[in-house]
């Protein structure tokens, strides 16, 4: 990496702090408040913390904590740290889904960076769309920046087994239905679930989106993975404080790092770890707010024949602190080094590649070896066809190999509430070879695309033994969920998509190494099909607020269900001054 070689005169936020006049005096004022008498020289990088700590975010509850190992790492460095306490999304307590809150918190963080006197950013993120909207408002606004993942919790057990978190809530929940367990059994796993501090411990949407920083180049490499209670998650968000200095002398920008092939990289890393299909909308909503042509179609060329290395729920058996145990993130990654860019750099302005080689793997039941990985083709992939003109995504690591090709008649519920009052009714006209089919819960249909594509089974089913079934949404599912379960179809009921006119008793064809998703009707007939009425009636129709602005301008998911006009990287500048 070319350092730009600035002068400290072009220190932003010397806008601010510099002059001699009234509007300085008032920014340095205010600002004093026991800091020494140089903090605000131009000399010294002005430093936000965007911290989604909130105790409300139980996943991110800790990063007050790691803030402060941040701040000792930028003052030890001649920085200034700044707290700043950012909008936070607990995956699980926020309604109707903390997607729908995804583009408001990130939209929110880039006006603050933008807004206030900062030379750089560390973001503090843990819980699923926390790294998501901390990265798309950093790509936003493109002042210096680097992430801190807070890390996965400890395992916890029930039993004498380990838990996995979200993954065991679905299948125990799947067998209570099927009668294999007591729902009092069930719950008296509830208070085993949540060890300690730290995200969910499978490769869900959190790790995966840590893994997804990482391999971005936006984390100090071999950071990822290291879970929340582990002291050396404080070291690295020591050394964190310290790098972010460095980055702004040597004007190292996320534009810098975050370049198509980078992106291409984290693609790769997703594969090869097992991870989230949401950090496809995740990651496609990053590269548009740079600006870059990345693709539903990148997602699936650049993770085709990518071996899934590790063995890890939701794909496989093992948890994050077993990955972390035998090598963590960057072993796992090392396996399959061939296969990443040698070009893209990291924070640190060394590339990627360069931190892919001697490292040891510990245990071989968890982290394979690339010659006998646990799965050959591991990448998420794209679906098209008439039921999916813009696309569909399937992640063949989680499914059942038996249904990756299927072809069977559909069962269509209209909403989500239509499915939960008929789904287990012992007169519905369902087998195993049925396709469930759920419409109304895309990104504008919901609104904000919950995690409901992985559909419970019908109980009568789930008696007769039956553990998976192809089911077809509009939504996306949690990353900790698994089954032949095809996703984010494009575009969306709500948005006129073909998923709209599906009927019960379609027959539906899924070929998934064909990369097809079809319907036997024909497009005359579908077109002289109306919408049902009892969908449209589901449709969401806000009348005020957030939710009215994000239904009017978020974009489908084959493009990362971004609002419209926040497409595009607009800057650190701000015109006129606040007084
Ligand atoms: Fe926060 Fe899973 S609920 S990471
Ligand atoms: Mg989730």
């Amino acid at each position: 990496m070319e350092c730009k070689g600035i002068t400290v005169d072009d220190l932003r936020s010397a806008e601010w702090y510099a002059g001699q006049d009234r509007n300085s005096y008032i920014h340095r004022a205010w600002m004093r408040r026991g800091l020494p008498d140089n903090a605000l020289d131009a000399t010294k990088p002005q430093i936000a913390i965007a911290n989604t700590a909130s105790d409300l975010t139980p996943c991110n509850s800790h990063l007050n904590e790691v803030a402060e190992s941040v701040k000792q790492g930028i003052w030890e460095a001649g920085g200034v740290p700044y707290n700043l306490p950012v909008v936070s999304l607990g995956e699980t307590q926020v309604k109707p889904t903390a997607m729908l809150w995804r583009n408001m918190a990130a939209m929110a963080i880039e006006e603050m960076l933008r807004a206030n006197p900062i030379d750089g950013v560390v973001l503090l993120g843990g819980c699923d769309k926390t790294i998501p909207a901390l990265l798309m408002a950093a790509a936003s606004v493109d002042l210096p920046a680097i992430v801190v993942p807070g890390g996965p919790m400890l395992t916890g057990h029930f039993r004498g087994e380990a838990l996995g978190c979200g993954t065991d809530v679905w299948r125990l929940s799947e067998e209570v239905r099927g009668g294999q367990i007591t729902n009092g059994q069930f719950l008296q796993s509830e208070s085993s679930m949540i060890r300690s501090k730290g995200h969910c411990n499978t490769m869900g949407t959190a790790s995966t989106m840590a893994v997804v920083a990482e391999a971005l180049g936006m984390t100090i490499p071999g950071f990822a993975g290291t879970p929340a209670p582990d002291s050396r998650l404080l070291a690295l968000s020591h050394e964190t404080g310290r790098l972010i200095v460095d980055m702004i002398r040597e004007d190292r920008r996320p534009s810098d790092i975050l370049t198509r092939e980078s992106f291409l990289n984290a693609i790769v890393a997703v594969a090869a770890v097992g991870g989230s299909t949401n950090s496809v909308v995740h990651l496609l909503a990053i590269a548009g707010r740079l600006g870059l042509d990345l693709t539903l179609d990148d997602f699936d060329a650049a993770g085709r024949d990518v071996p899934l290395m590790v063995n890890l729920q939701p794909s496989g058996t093992f948890l994050m602190g077993d990955l972390y145990r035998a090598g963590g993130v960057l072993a796992a990654l090392s396996q399959v080094k061939e296969l990443f860019s040698p070009v893209p750099i990291t924070v640190t302005g060394r590339p990627l590649v360069e931190y892919l080689t001697d490292q040891p793997v510990f245990d071989e039941t968890v982290i394979f070896p690339r010659e006998s990985p646990l799965m050959a083709d591991a990448g998420i992939a794209v679906l098209r066809g008439n039921l999916a003109p813009r696309g569909a995504i399937i992640k063949p690591a989680a499914a059942t190999a038996e249904l990756l090709q299927h072809t069977g008649p559909a069962v269509v519920f209209d909403s989500i509430e239509d499915m939960r009052a008929r789904l287990d009714d012992p007169d519905l006209d369902v087998t195993a070879d049925s396709v469930l089919v759920l419409r109304g819960c895309g990104p504008r249909g919901y609104p904000g695309m919950p995690e409901v594509g992985n559909m419970p089974l019908p109980r009568k089913l789930l008696e007769q033994g039956v553990r998976d079934m192809v089911r077809i949404s509009d939504a996306r599912m949690s990353g900790t969920a698994y089954g032949t379960v095809i996703l984010h179809v494009a575009p969306e009921a709500a948005a006129g998509g073909p998923l709209a006119f599906v009927r019960t008793g379609d027959i539906i064809t899924v070929d998934v190494a064909g990369r097809s998703l079809s319907l036997a009707v024909s497009d005359a007939e579908l077109a002289l099909r109306g919408q049902s009425a009892a969908s449209e009636a589901a449709y969401a129709a806000p009348q005020r607020g957030w939710a009215k602005l994000y239904v009017e301008h978020v974009m489908q998911a084959d493009t990362g269900a971004d609002l419209d006009f926040l497409v595009g990287s607009s800057g650190d500048r701000v015109t006129r001054e606040s007084h």
